[in-house]
């Protein structure tokens, strides 16, 4: 009579990728999450794939970071190679590449500044797509835009389409609020602004309505799936969204909700197992299709098919 069920297919694990093997390792404020090399990454795919877990949400940390991003947009680049490589070594797992470039940015902007210190919006837009067609070009199977600049469904669209790229399909980050509980992942991507905050790029989470806005139009530009994120606190938006519209709604379960989760459950405060498996099954609950979480990979370890 169990009315919701969290099933393998619906879990994306985020990986993080870096270019240099110095930079590779365990993630102090994320204890149980890597960075790993190229290597690395591709033994992690084959090791989810035989657990169940299909699809992968890349996250690249280069060796050279500049103020537009260049090594975003290389051919050769982190998130380019490990593309390739995981194409060639487990064909079976779906890749979706986080696109934005804050990872790649020296001053840790997920746009280019102009010269008033502003993100440029337009310029970035500009910046996503060059580097978009990249990443088609190396095989992946969706891109997740992430820097929240407006119109930048409908540019990637259209010059994915152009390109032939039309199977490639967009996970667009349509209400991404500016929320504390992306702390421990600034740590793992080395994306912390170095001035001011995104609160001009993403969203107040005071607001829901707006939410429901963004979320219209980034179908209307275009995006295959949308996403709310974070998840926990904002149920009710992926609830709204849920009861709103057709297309399939994915959730990310961000750093700081894992985390936190990880913490009590490491102070034996919180009894882990099912801590974890009812926040999973919440999302569920609230109407999301799929879920982008950083326990994907235990998760299927304690449910092994
Ligand atoms: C980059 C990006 C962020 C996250 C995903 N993509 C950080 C941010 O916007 O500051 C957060 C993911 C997480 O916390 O797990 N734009």
């Amino acid at each position: 009579m169990r009315e919701h069920r969290v099933s393998l297919d619906s879990l994306i694990q985020p990986l993080f990728v870096v270019e240099r093997s110095a930079d590779a390792g365990p993630i102090s404020s994320m204890p149980g999450i890597e960075r790993f090399t190229v290597e690395g990454i591709v033994d992690e795919c084959r090791q989810l794939a035989q657990l169940g877990i299909h699809s992968v949400l890349l996250f690249g940390i280069p060796a050279r970071k500049d103020a537009i991003a260049s090594s975003n947009y290389d051919p050769d680049g982190i998130i380019q190679r490990a593309t390739r490589a995981i194409k060639v070594a487990v064909p079976e797992i779906t890749i979706i590449a986080d696109l934005c470039n804050c990872e790649y940015t020296d001053h840790g902007h997920c746009g280019i500044i102009d010269e008033h210190g502003n993100v440029d919006n337009d310029a970035t837009v500009a910046l996503l797509v060059k580097t978009a067609l990249t990443y088609a070009q190396a095989g992946v199977d969706a891109i997740g835009p992430s820097a929240m600049m407006d119109g930048q469904v409908e540019a990637l669209r259209s010059a994915l389409d152009a390109h032939k790229y039309n199977r490639v399909a967009i996970m667009a980050y349509s209400a991404k609020y500016a929320s504390a509980f992306y702390g421990p992942f600034r740590e793992a991507a080395e994306a912390t602004p170095q001035f001011g905050d995104r609160s001009s790029y993403q969203m107040d989470p005071a607001n829901a309505r707006e939410a429901l806005r963004e979320i219209a139009l980034d179908i209307e530009e275009g995006a295959d799936i949308v996403m709310i994120k974070p998840g926990l606190p904002y149920l009710d938006i992926v609830r709204a969204a849920r009861d709103n519209f057709d297309v399939p709604i994915a959730v990310y379960n961000v750093s700081g909700e894992y985390s936190m989760l990880k913490a009590a459950i490491a102070n034996g405060w919180l009894e882990g197992d099912r801590a974890v498996d009812e926040m999973l099954v919440s999302f569920v609950r609230a109407g999301a299709d799929s879920i982008i979480t950083y326990f994907a990979k235990e998760y299927a370890q304690r449910h092994e098919v």
